[in-house]
């Protein structure tokens, strides 16, 4: 099955064409086309995603992805198409408070030959709203002029399928047969939650944030420290030079010991800030310390709670996903202590290039859905920012 996937849940618009084979006792993925524009420099001024421009962008760039993916998996027919007045119409209706866009995806299509293409896979949520509905609205387009069912995609269920995929040498991504249950910690700007898979493809929400999520706390922190948005690569890299002396920040582990897998790290942010009032401006040496400091907490408190969700649900594979499962101390500490804590589990680390928002991860999760027919109806699809994965 030929999927084309489309990603712009938050500051990263991206496609992707793969061709897969398989299912949940093995599945592989080749990647056809992959184009990625991250739009971190244009929001960095601004300390965090601004939405608008969020928008705007995923609506500029989408086309100029699709061909360029397109043109990579030598799929780009480039000739003049007539689309019938009906086509038109229809999308005109569907996308009424967005005639512009309608309009430049029209006009985009008008000179792109229909591939070879079995399904359209696009994410429809969770994420910032009026960014996945240019997605949304992209693929309604696609979908009505080609005529190609569309699959919507949950972006954690994303996070956490792509986090099982390894590459093999050629390329190819590759999802092994897992042993269920299987447990996910997924890890990002948005969300901080354990999601149990008893059965595949079915979820169970075992823990979760009350507060702030653990990337939102390494994004905060960052910022206190005046470093750039956004702060987890900051901070990963920082936490990371060597030190000989004890580090002198002293940081809380909230909810370490609650009996539960629930989280919390707004007072740990809180910690951060009153230490930072009390010295004042940090020296470049205090920085690595106290991005140590944020980490070493934020590492044990992820550590407790997992072990406890192991503990709790007997989960035989243990996997991390999302934008701060590219951290370099948080991979260090579950490959050390998994195997001396839980040698029974099996733990599947995702290689970071999959674990920041990209549209491969929409693809596989996609195709998983498309293989049970779980297609979407053009006209009904919405993408909604609550989107949740289990209950
Ligand atoms: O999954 P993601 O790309 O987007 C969301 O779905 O939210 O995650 C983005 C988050 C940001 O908070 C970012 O600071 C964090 O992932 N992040 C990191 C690292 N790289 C990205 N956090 C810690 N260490 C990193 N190396
Ligand atoms: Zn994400």
């Amino acid at each position: 099955m030929k999927l084309l996937a489309i990603e712009t849940s938050c500051d990263e618009t991206a496609v992707a064409i793969l061709e897969a084979s398989g299912d949940e006792n093995g599945a592989t993925f080749s990647v056809l086309g992959n184009s990625l524009l991250s739009q971190i420099d244009l929001h960095r001024p601004y300390g965090g995603v601004f939405p608008a421009l969020a928008k705007r962008e995923h609506a500029k760039n989408l086309v100029p992805l699709l061909t360029s993916s397109l043109e990579e998996a030598g799929l780009l027919i480039e000739d003049a198409q007539i689309i019938p007045e009906e086509t038109r119409e229809k999308l005109s209706t569907l996308l009424t408070r967005e005639p512009e866009l309608a309009e430049a995806f029209l006009a985009a299509l008008t000179e792109i030959e229909r591939p070879d293409i079995d399904a359209i896979a696009v994410t429809a949520g969770p994420g910032l709203e009026p960014a996945l509905w240019v997605g949304v609205n992209f693929a309604r387009a696609l979908s009505l002029v080609w005529n190609i069912p569309i699959v919507a995609v949950n972006h954690m269920e994303g996070h956490m399928l792509s986090a099982l995929a390894t590459r093999n040498e050629d390329g190819t991504l590759v999802i092994p047969k897992n042993e269920l249950p299987l447990l996910g910690l997924l890890i990002s700007g948005g969300h901080t939650e354990f999601v149990l898979m008893k059965e595949w493809l079915s979820y169970e929400l075992i823990g979760t944030t009350r507060d702030d999520a653990v990337g939102e706390a390494f994004d905060k922190v960052a910022r206190m420290m005046n470093l750039p948005y956004p702060g987890g690569p900051e901070i990963d890299r920082l936490a990371g030079h060597e030190r000989e002396d004890t580090n002198p920040f002293v940081l809380p582990r909230p909810m370490l010991d609650a009996p539960n897998c629930d989280f919390s790290f707004s007072g740990l942010k809180t910690a951060v800030l009153y230490l930072i009032k009390e010295r004042g401006e940090l020296d470049d040496i205090q920085k690595q310390q106290m991005a140590r400091a944020f980490v070493d907490a934020v590492c044990d408190v992820l550590w407790g709670k997992t072990s406890r969700a192991l503990e709790e649900t007997a989960a035989q594979t243990f996997v991390i996903g999302g934008g701060v499962a590219a951290s370099s101390q948080i991979r260090a500490m579950f490959e050390k202590r998994i195997p001396e804590s839980h040698p029974q589990v099996t733990l599947r680390i995702p290689s970071r290039e999959l674990t920041t928002d990209n549209a491969l991860m929409t693809g596989m999760a996609g195709y998983f859905r498309a293989l049970r027919k779980e297609f979407a109806d053009v006209e009904t699809l919405r993408a909604n920012g609550n989107l949740r994965v289990a209950d």
